[in-house]
């Protein structure tokens, strides 16, 4: 997948995909990262890429021009799916990083200041947000969304089906996880992963899977697929918190 990255800082993203999967990624040729200065392209004498806003108020707004030419430059032919990074966006979830992950082309288009002038919008296809917070910029939310749209490239993660096994992916968060040593500082590894019995393994996997959705993000069991058993495991948590002799 090749994704062109707009921004008016490109050095925010040397890290993040030169290193670990993402960076082994595009060393591999399944990723082709390229960025894309917006300053490069202002036709500005002082290559300025803001300006204050029409009708007044605080803060600066992208100018068209810069990211307009830009887009020229980089996607002339209108052939990746242009996305911008805006708080006012839909957002990422697990379901759209999937769909993404089929894209040929992405092309993603990182706010600054207060805004963005709207006719630079009116050339993208979508907008998305990362969550219901403002950041400073959109270059951190560009680079969430690359790391989890990559995770279900094959070839990204170790093995194919990493990212399908995983919290949210199924609906629910996930298991604990523990390696060796089977005692460390005096606590023990559950006895039930020990013993290779790999029936009560899943059990215990899936029921700590529900127990952990249950604390932290009890509303995601409303749309789980949820059999008998998980039922009866999640009654008996019901159970367990009105128990008088507890
Ligand atoms: N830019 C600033 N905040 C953002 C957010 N939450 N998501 C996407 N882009 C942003």
């Amino acid at each position: 997948m090749r994704i062109d990255i707009l921004t008016i800082f490109p050095e925010m993203f040397a890290g993040v995909l030169g290193e670990s999967m993402l960076g082994r990624a595009a060393r591999a040729g399944i990723l082709d990262f390229r960025l894309h200065n917006i300053r490069d392209y202002s036709e500005n004498k002082h290559h300025n890429t803001d300006d204050y806003p029409f009708g007044g108020g605080v803060g600066m707004v992208m100018m068209a021009q810069p990211i307009c030419s830009c887009l020229q430059a980089v996607d002339g032919d209108h052939e990746a799916l242009r996305i911008a990074m805006l708080p006012r966006g839909k957002t990422l979830r697990v379901g759209m990083a999937q769909a993404l992950s089929g894209q040929e082309r992405l092309l993603l288009l990182c706010g600054h200041y207060e805004g963005i002038d709207e006719r630079a919008l009116e050339q993208m296809d979508m907008e998305v947000s990362i969550g219901d917070y403002v950041l400073t910029g959109g270059e951190l939310p560009a680079m969430v969304l690359i790391d989890c749209v990559s995770r279900f490239i094959p070839g990204v993660l170790g093995s194919a089906d990493s990212a399908e096994d995983e919290s949210f992916t199924h609906g629910l968060l996930e298991y604990p996880q523990y390696t060796r040593p089977a005692e460390f500082c005096g606590k023990q590894v559950p006895e039930v992963l020990l013993n290779g019995n790999h029936a009560h393994i899943a059990r215990w996997r899936r029921d700590m899977s529900l127990k952990a959705t249950k604390e932290a993000r009890p509303e995601l069991l409303a749309a789980a697929a949820l059999d008998k058993k998980d039922k009866a495991f999640l009654q008996s948590l019901e159970n367990a918190q009105i128990d008088p002799n507890k």
